[in-house]
């Protein structure tokens, strides 16, 4: 992925591109990022997994969601100390709090829906934005989350909205949380993955959109390779026709 590394990327300060992923619960948003990262040599950083740790951090220390200030003070103390840390390896994203690992329960659903509800404080979303930038100021990275190409990197080099039908993506993960032994009907899932999108989409701050300049990709359809396939495709075309112009 030479070419990658000229054209329109060298026009952003940074040395190698930042691409953006967002979308909704379940449209397969972390293994396609993780995939295309690995296709082009990137590293990949999963945003979702910050607000998962820090929503797990929250309830083990009795913060209610619905408390910002507490939850926005926890938050900051967290980032300053360096309590959390994240291990955003090509095997998984694993993270530890205070050196104990913890990656075992953030994809629990519940864990899912605290998540949503404490990142939709500005406070608590204000605490992690210098740390996710810190993450991308090399570049080279493949950034999948929800505000990335709104808020995080509005200047990122590449911008993608990926999504699926409520249906498809409740069933995706009803198969993944199945093989984490979680027992789950199809239709609580489907009810969680409409919840998740009310709340992510009508919050008041850094809500699910897609940003103006981001290429929507629909995988309802598609299997993770092909959606891969689709995004590096596009990757290099953008790439091509900068380096060309
Ligand atoms: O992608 P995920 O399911 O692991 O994300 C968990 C929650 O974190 C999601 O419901 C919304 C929130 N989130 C966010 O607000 N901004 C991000 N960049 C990533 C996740």
């Amino acid at each position: 992925m030479s070419r990658a590394r000229r054209g329109g990327f060298l026009e952003t300060e940074r040395l190698r591109p930042i691409i953006a992923i967002d979308g909704p619960a379940g449209a397969g948003k972390s293994i396609v990022a993780r995939r295309l990262a690995a296709e082009l040599g990137f590293t990949f950083v999963d945003t979702g997994a910050i607000y998962r740790a820090f929503a797990y951090v929250a309830r083990q220390s009795g913060v209610a969601t619905d408390d910002p200030t507490t939850l926005g003070g926890l938050a900051s103390d967290l980032v300053r100390e360096g309590a959390l840390r994240f291990d955003f390896g090509a095997g998984g994203t694993r993270v530890f709090h205070l050196g104990d690992e913890i990656t075992s329960f953030l994809r629990l659903s519940h864990i899912g829906i605290a998540a949503s509800l404490v990142s939709a404080h500005s406070e608590v979303r204000d605490a992690f934005l210098d740390l996710q930038r810190e993450l991308g100021s090399l570049g080279g990275t493949v950034f999948e989350g929800r505000d990335i190409g709104t808020v995080v990197f509005p200047n990122a080099d590449v911008k993608f909205f990926l999504t699926a039908s409520p249906q498809v993506r409740a069933e995706r993960r009803v198969t993944e949380l199945q093989t984490k032994g979680e027992k789950v009907s199809l239709d609580d899932t489907l009810h969680q993955v409409q919840r998740r999108d009310h709340l992510d989409s009508m919050r008041l701050v850094a809500p699910l959109r897609r940003a103006r300049d981001a290429a929507i990709i629909d995988s309802s359809a598609l299997t993770i390779d092909e959606t891969v396939v689709l995004m590096a495709h596009h990757v290099r075309a953008f790439d091509f026709d900068h380096g060309e112009s």
